[in-house]
């Protein structure tokens, strides 16, 4: 079996010990995926699973497996963004920039959970779907990617554009 990381097939690595993280960025390259904590706690390392959310850093290489992993260089491009990464852009979503690839591939998997009906702890409705995202379910939804600098609120803000132009 093998991997699809952005489309394309990559052998799963010989030693199972390797985090999909390291194998993202040390042995792929593909360092638009960012290490912060490697311990789970700030979601800068957030990729897509079969377009659902994981944290590389806690992910076992091999444990995708047959699967396919999305990373920030295959969501969008310079030259087609993703509505995700242009909102980002027009609501100065970032200030470091580093955690903005983890930010961006949560909140492209937020968006879809939502839809789907899934509840957070916020949701007063747990049958609604999809979820009418608020600004409070925004940053709760979210709540597992840090930002330590200015821009949560910019975040929030492009998340939620994204999120109307999606419900109409
Ligand atoms: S580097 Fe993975 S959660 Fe912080
Ligand atoms: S934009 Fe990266 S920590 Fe705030």
């Amino acid at each position: 079996m093998a991997i699809m990381i952005n489309g394309a097939a990559v052998a799963a690595p010989g030693d199972a010990r390797v985090s999909l993280l390291d194998l993202l960025r040390e042995q792929l390259h593909l360092t638009g995926t960012k290490v912060g904590c490697n311990q789970g706690a700030c979601g800068a390392c957030t990729v897509l699973v079969d377009g659902e959310r994981v944290l590389s850093c806690l992910t076992l290489a091999v444990q995708a497996d047959g699967r396919s992993v999305t990373t920030i260089e295959g969501l969008g491009s310079a030259e087609s963004p993703h509505p995700l990464q242009a909102a980002f852009i027009k609501h100065d979503g970032f200030q470091c920039g580093y955690c903005t690839p983890g930010q961006i591939c949560a909140a492209a998997a937020m968006l879809r959970e939502a839809e789907a009906g899934m509840p957070s702890y916020l949701t007063a409705d747990l049958t609604a779907a999809p979820v009418l995202l608020s600004r409070d379910e925004v940053r709760e939804r979210m709540s597992g990617n840090l930002c330590r600098c200015g821009a949560h609120n910019g975040i929030v803000d492009a998340i939620l554009e994204v999120a109307a132009e999606h419900a109409a």
